[in-house]
């Protein structure tokens, strides 16, 4: 038995969670699958009304007694300080230690990429965003604040053992799942210090797999590249900030946001799952958003529980949804959140 703690969040991450719920449930009710899900009220409703954001004690247990965490969105019009998404979701990150933000672009139906004359084999590659560092860290400060003489500081952190860990962690991938091309991308040209870590690193370890044809790309050409021929890429590797630009940009080569799922992961900890998107302020409670990215969410976990099977078989059920146009607005069909999930659902 798998234990998964279950956070719907805000917004519209409450109504896509809860068809992600309802589609793990099809499939421990027809399939048996082992799990145990505990929902988690954290988010902005309980921060306005008790001050609480990630309880006290709330990561401790998660890491003992969970095996993944189902997350949904943080983040409301009510709290403009983002304070609660910063404690709860940059706090599970940071706090399990999930160093791995792993993010696939995929194109499953040739008519939701924007691009001309492309096929789905030629978009589909994995971003790897590391998760730990960087300028999420949250070293900084003001001077002066609210003056006309303000500073604004935010450091970039950069570890040796943290940039090496997801380095590796990328290359590991792309020998284990038969992908042969890597590219790391930095801003190395004008970050030397922080990024400069990033390239004698990414020299040192790339020497370690000779089997796989790794390269390097500045950000700003890596972002005009993936426009211009995203085949040319199978795994990206890249920082903290960058991976986040990116993973949007990769989100809309294959149908937007609505579409796009990510793992946050510890091998071998309780680890994180959740779609790419954010909680939509002005789509929430309408029955509109799209739980694709959320269900694809919860398929890479359990994916990364083991359960390899029932991930191919959400993997499948949504290729279909999209090849017969079972679809939310955002690609272009006439369903809801609720219809969207039980489609998904019945296809199981
Ligand atoms: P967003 O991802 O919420 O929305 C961006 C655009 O994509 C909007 O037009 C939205 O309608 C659309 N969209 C997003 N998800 C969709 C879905 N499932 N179906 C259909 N359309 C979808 O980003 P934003 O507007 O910049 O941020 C809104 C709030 O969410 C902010 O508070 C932000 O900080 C937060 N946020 C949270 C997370 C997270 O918790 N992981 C991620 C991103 C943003
Ligand atoms: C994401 C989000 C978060 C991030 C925000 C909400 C802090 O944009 O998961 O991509 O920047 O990591
Ligand atoms: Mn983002």
């Amino acid at each position: 038995m798998k234990r998964v703690a279950v956070i719907p969040g805000d917004g519209i991450g409450v109504e896509v969670i809860t068809e992600a719920v309802k589609v793990l449930h099809a499939l421990m009710d027809r399939r048996g699958l082992p799990l145990e899900l505990v929902t988690f009220d954290w988010g902005a409703e309980k921060y306005l009304r008790d001050g609480t954001s990630l309880p006290d004690g709330g990561l401790e247990m998660l890491r003992r007694e969970f095996q993944a965490i189902l997350i949904g969105a943080l983040g409301d019009p009510r709290v403009p300080s983002n304070q609660h998404a910063v404690d709860i979701l940059l706090g599970i990150r940071f706090g399990l230690d999930l160093y791995v933000n792993q993010r696939p672009v995929k194109l499953r139906d040739v008519r939701l990429c924007p691009l001309k004359d492309r096929s789905e084999r030629d978009v589909d590659f994995v971003i790897f965003r590391e998760n730990t560092e960087g300028l999420y860290v949250g070293v900084g400060g003001n001077f002066k604040r609210g003056s006309e003489d303000e500073v604004a500081l935010q450091e970039d952190v950069n570890t040796r053992r943290g940039v090496e860990r997801i380095l590796v962690h990328a290359f590991e991938y792309a020998g284990n799942r038969g992908r042969k091309r890597l590219c790391m991308s930095d801003k190395s040209n004008a970050m030397p210090h922080a990024h400069g870590l990033w390239q004698r690193t990414f020299q040192d370890v790339r020497k370690r797999y000779p089997g796989i044809e790794s390269r390097h790309l500045y950000i700003d050409t890596l972002a005009m590249e993936v426009i211009r021929d995203p085949s040319q890429f199978e795994v990206i590797v890249t920082c903290n900030l960058f991976g986040d630009i990116l993973s949007d940009l990769g989100a809309q080569l294959v149908g937007g946001l609505g579409l796009a799922p990510s793992a946050n992961i510890h091998p071998g900890h309780a680890s994180m799952f959740e779609p790419v998107h954010g909680s939509a302020p002005a789509l929430a409670g309408k029955n509109l958003a799209n739980p694709l990215a959320a269900i694809l969410a919860a398929g890479m976990m359990l994916d990364y529980l083991g359960y390899r099977e029932a991930a191919s078989d959400i993997e499948r059920a949504v290729t279909d949804a999209l090849r017969r146009g079972q679809t939310t607005p955002d690609l272009g069909g006439k369903l809801g959140t609720k219809e969207v999930g039980d489609w998904i659902c019945s296809r199981l």
